[in-house]
């Protein structure tokens, strides 16, 4: 079959790694792709935005199966645009996609059928919010309600500090119009973990358990971004919490989603807090989770193309997906200066000693090639990813493969996988 895979940041080089795997698989289209995707496809010039033009894409090259990375065109439609073409997609259509592309709407559902998630508050105008802060106590999450590239949530210790935060939301408009209304939630803690899982609206399947390093430095210091690495399993999620969460929240969700009318088939994330008092939702993603996507992939032993094809086909309750006993971790390379403003067009050195470890893949995220030679060209440039037999050996192999790679400026955590570690 001809595959299309829309997206072109490292989930998506693990996607069209796994993806060409399949034996079903003949020719794999990438749009708009990385220079990593292209080593398993062909790289198609259509931005993952332009709904139109890859509609036209797929019905002009006959495409059997689409299936979608990243967030916005799930919550722009995408899936609707394909279904009504006559076109088979994986990701959920725009109302169900929802559940990311608007926290509102997901916090309102997550109440209304007892999902367990952090005490909330909704606000439409920034006077109220404010009026809220100054009645309640610290500490605060001020979060925007639309999509916002994963920094949209500010923590704030102090009532001041949230204060600024409904500004800077509200006021400022520094998330565009995804500020428009925004949620204040309470703070809660514990050890964060993503949970995954592939639904047709019905059957719910869960993925390998991962966990990410949202924060910049060492020792979850810093800025978020979008995620400086992630390991599966996550020894935090133990079989029993699994259990539970399939129970109390992925099920649940499917099911509401049903109930509501908006039917949800796809990747189902849930971002969660494992706190004292149970598993809390804090998110939900409308998509494979990045850099999560690069780990959870390495391990999955099964031909992922039956699964994607049964999920978006409503047979997903004839398929089960295997996974490999070893763990994966995946360190990410940032350029210098990510997540704030970063330098662009340096040349990597190593790839080629990297890709010659054994079970390790170098995933790109953020890369261009400038006159034959493979360039920096995003915040997040590589996703080095290893298999081990045990968390620890995926640590060392994954550093192993870090270390034959270099740019001018490049950056990253020491400590991925560390936590699994020590249990912390
Ligand atoms: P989100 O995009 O909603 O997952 O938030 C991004 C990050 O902010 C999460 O990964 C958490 O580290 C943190 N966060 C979000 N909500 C809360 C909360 N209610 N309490 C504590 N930390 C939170
Ligand atoms: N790694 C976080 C995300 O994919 O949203």
């Amino acid at each position: 079959m001809k595959v299309l895979l829309v997206g072109s940041g490292g989930r998506e080089h693990a996607l069209a790694w796994k993806l060409s795997q399949s034996p079903l698989v003949d020719r794999l289209f990438i749009a708009p792709g990385n220079p990593g995707t292209a080593m398993h496809g062909e790289n198609v010039a259509i931005p993952a935005e332009d709904i139109e033009g890859l509609k036209a894409f797929a019905l002009r090259e006959k495409i059997d199966f689409t299936v979608i990375g990243p967030e916005l065109p799930l919550t722009l439609g995408i899936t609707d645009a394909f279904n009504a073409a006559g076109l088979k997609v994986f990701g959920p259509t725009r109302a169900a996609a929802e559940l990311e592309g608007s926290k509102a709407f997901s916090k309102e559902l997550m109440v209304r059928y007892k999902v367990p998630t952090a005490f909330y508050k909704r606000f439409d105008e920034s006077g109220p919010a404010k009026s809220y802060i100054e009645t309640h106590e610290p500490p605060f999450v001020v979060k925007a309600d639309g999509l916002a590239a994963g920094k949209g949530v500010i923590i704030c210790q102090t009532a001041q500090e949230a204060i600024e935060a409904v500004d800077l939301i509200m006021t400022e408009k520094a998330f565009g119009s995804a500020g428009k209304r925004i949620i204040i939630e309470e703070f809660l803690t514990g050890e964060e973990a993503s949970f995954l899982a592939i639904t047709d609206g019905t059957t719910v399947e869960p993925l390998a358990p991962a966990q990410d390093h949202k924060a910049i430095f060492d020792n979850d210091m810093g800025p978020n971004t979008g995620g400086m690495g992630a390991y599966s399993p996550a020894p935090v999620v133990t079989p029993a919490l699994q259990k539970k969460i399939m129970e109390t929240v992925m099920v649940p969700v499917v099911n509401a989603m049903k109930a509501d009318g908006r039917p949800y088939k796809g990747v189902l994330y849930a971002g969660l807090m494992m706190t004292k008092n149970g598993p809390r939702v804090l998110e939900f993603n409308c998509r494979f989770g990045d850099p999560e996507t690069q780990p959870i992939l390495m391990r999955m032993e099964s031909d992922i193309v039956p699964i994607l094809v049964a999920a978006s086909e409503g047979t997903l309750h004839e398929v089960k997906i295997k996974w490999k006993q070893e763990a994966a971790v995946c360190v990410v390379m940032a350029a210098k200066g990510y997540p704030g403003n970063y330098l662009k067009g340096s040349e990597i050195n190593g790839l080629e000693e990297a890709a010659k470890l054994n079970d390790t893949m170098v995933f790109h995220a953020g890369t261009a090639v400038k006159d034959g030679k493979v360039v920096t060209a995003g915040g997040r440039v590589l996703g080095v990813t290893a298999l081990g037999p045990t968390i620890k050996d995926a640590i060392e192999n994954a550093y192993r493969a870090v270390g034959k790679i270099s740019w001018e400026g490049a950056q990253y955590r020491r400590d991925i996988g560390k936590k699994a570690l020590t249990g912390c």
